[in-house]
């Protein structure tokens, strides 16, 4: 059986120690494809030299809100540059979050459509990270469409959010949150159609049921591939095929 992880940070000081043999690790465990994810400069310059390395692992260029120190105008251009390589198969993680700062909105907002631009001149999906701002993202990609779509990344549980996210045609990937103790992972996966759900472990963090607390990698995609198969009474192997190829169309792989 083959998983893709949609999302992970192998770019994460976390995995300083032990890079490599994790990364070994992950294949041989049968997670085969996997997107490293950049959320600034830097990060996203890593992810690329990690992918450079091993055929199975793709990466993402972009700034996320909660690295809005590097909005300027020379990053955007490298974060552009960097996202022409063949590696490279979207932008992101880009988008909104009042979670963690509300003084910035406009900034935040700012740096969201002028990464969408850049994926619609490269032709790539986006990678979306949203908390607390549901309303102004849907928002934004109503105002700003993307040609190739994209994802709705590590997907807050919400349902308005997944329902207008479904509406403009894009992924849902869920992560080790929904099998934490919660009602509203039940609901938000039913709402997902088969041919829009994919999965992921946002590693090292998120890490599933029951090893909460512990890093996470992308071997325990298998338990949030295991909570899903529950919830639409399908078999593990059924949704990691489905998963498999919902993300290899999304990033154009
Ligand atoms: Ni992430």
């Amino acid at each position: 059986m083959e998983f893709f992880d949609s999302h992970a940070h192998y770019n994460d000081e976390k995995f300083e120690e032990d890079r490599d043999e994790i990364i070994d690790l992950i294949y041989q465990n049968g997670i085969t494809r996997t997107v490293c994810v950049g959320y600034n400069l830097i990060k996203s310059k890593e992810a690329l030299k990690i992918a450079e390395k091993k055929d199975f692992i793709f990466a993402s260029a972009g700034i996320s809100p909660n690295d809005i120190d590097d909005f300027e105008k020379r990053k955007l251009e490298e974060i552009e540059i960097l996202a022409k390589n063949k590696k490279v198969v979207a932008i992101g993680e880009i988008g909104l979050d009042y979670y963690w700062n509300k003084e910035n909105k406009n900034d935040q907002k700012e740096l969201f459509i002028k990464q969408i631009e850049i994926a619609n001149r490269l032709e790539k999906p986006i990678i979306i990270h949203t908390r607390d701002a549901s309303i102004d993202t849907i928002e934004i990609l109503k105002e700003h469409p993307v040609n190739k779509k994209g994802i709705f990344h590590c997907c807050p549980l919400n349902q308005e959010l997944i329902k207008e996210g479904l509406k403009l045609g894009f992924y849902i990937s869920f992560s080790g949150n929904i099998t934490f103790k919660n009602a509203k992972s039940e609901e938000a996966v039913k709402l997902v159609p088969l041919d829009r759900i994919l999965i992921e472990t946002d590693s090292p963090y998120l890490t599933p049921e029951p090893f909460r607390g512990q890093r996470n990698d992308s071997r325990k995609v298998k338990l949030v591939a295991t909570k899903i198969a529950e919830i639409k009474n399908l078999k593990q192997e059924e949704i990691a095929n489905i998963t498999y190829e919902n993300a290899n169309k999304i990033f154009n792989i």
